[in-house]
């Protein structure tokens, strides 16, 4: 495994959206590895594809609830709301107010390309959302809402 470079805020690549994976080989599964490791390196809950560089609908997300990966994920349900602050290893620095989902349904594929269905709530189920943002090109402070809101 080997740590990335996380890219910071400002650079246009975090503004761009994604594309679906579609090898499900080595190397897709050194990047899962990378990632995790330069995740827990940095001290965060989820990491995703654009963040080391790649346009690809990867993210992994670590949390008490356990360690997933997400290759081409989809939300499928969500219900509930939950308002609390956020932030993220590209922006550091920076936390705000984000209204998330309190529970969401994810269909994703594993590294191996099998589909799993998972459904997440609290701060899972934020990492979640902020890492599938990731993904379209949205950044969690274009969410930001005021504590009082
Ligand atoms: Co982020």
């Amino acid at each position: 495994m080997a740590l990335r470079d996380i890219v910071k805020d400002k650079d246009p690549i975090l503004r761009k959206k994604c594309r679906e994976v579609t090898d499900f080989g080595a190397k897709l599964s050194k990047l899962l590895d990378d990632m995790h490791e330069t995740m827990i390196a940095a001290d965060g809950v989820g990491l995703a594809g654009p963040q080391v560089g790649l346009l690809l609908r990867v993210a992994v997300v670590e949390t008490d609830d356990g360690y997933f990966e997400l290759v081409n994920p989809v939300r499928t349900a969500e219900s509930g709301t939950q308002k609390g602050y956020e932030g993220c290893l590209s922006v550091p620095g920076r936390s705000e107010c984000v209204i998330r989902p309190m529970n969401v349904t994810v269909r994703y594929l594993d590294r191996h390309g099998k589909q799993r269905t998972g459904e997440f709530s609290g701060l899972t189920a934020r990492a979640m959302c902020h890492e599938m943002d990731h993904l379209d090109g949205i950044l969690f402070y274009d969410k930001a809402v005021r504590e009082d809101e």
